[in-house]
């Protein structure tokens, strides 16, 4: 699977952080205050044009995301398991592009939906096309989980896209609390 070819799919990278940049509170749960209906919208609609979601085994079994196809993450056993609409892998035994080829479909668009494991691993492992970053202005989350490892703010969100070759492209008015900055690759 090469990047930036017409055999590449397209990644996306979706996430809402409070104003600290944590996806979710101390007790790892995501409170109503951190939703957005219009990013929520936004979100969804992505994922229903999307052939495949890459998602966190805690975020998956909170939100099951029916008629998706699903790869999902786990340290709970070797290898991978295939299922109907789903593939369960361990990253430390198969990667993503590995996995993907075991497919009997070409995903053209891949929608990356987290938590922080997953984001980090998508840096690590595979890439990202795009990354669609809701903010919630006026929300702090002490002691959350962060979007990803160290990084608090915009400053050191951007840095990281930085070092993967990734531009800020957009910034979007979603509501009155809410923006949405996106990036992309060059
Ligand atoms: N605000 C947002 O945009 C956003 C996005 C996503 C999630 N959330 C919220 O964040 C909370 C949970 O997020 P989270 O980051 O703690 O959990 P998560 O990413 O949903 O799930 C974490 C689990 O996924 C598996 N996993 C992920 N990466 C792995 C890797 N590289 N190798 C092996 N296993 C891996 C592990 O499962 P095992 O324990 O089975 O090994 C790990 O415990 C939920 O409340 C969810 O609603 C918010």
């Amino acid at each position: 699977m090469k990047r930036n070819n017409q055999e590449s799919p397209s990644v996306i990278g979706h996430a809402i952080v409070s104003s600290n940049f944590c996806i979710a509170d101390s007790q790892g749960n995501m409170p109503e205050s951190l939703k957005s209906e219009t990013d929520w919208n936004m979100f969804q609609s992505d994922l229903d044009n999307s052939d495949l979601i890459i998602l966190g085994r805690k975020s998956f079994e909170k939100y099951s995301a029916p008629k998706r196809f699903k790869l999902v993450p786990t340290s709970s056993l070797s290898g991978y398991l295939k299922e109907e609409d789903l593939i369960f892998f361990n990253p430390k035994d198969i990667s993503i592009r590995k996995i993907l080829t075991t497919l009997d479909f070409f995903p053209k668009k891949i929608a990356i939906a987290g938590g922080r494991l997953v984001y980090e691993l998508v840096f690590k492992d595979f890439f990202y096309t795009e990354f669609h970053l809701s903010i919630k202005l006026n929300f702090v989350m002490p002691n959350g989980v962060p979007i990803l490892n160290g990084v608090e703010n915009i400053t050191q969100f951007t840095q990281r896209m930085t070092e993967c070759k990734m531009v800020r492209t957009q910034n979007i008015v979603l509501d009155k609390d809410t923006i949405q900055v996106r990036f992309q690759s060059v």
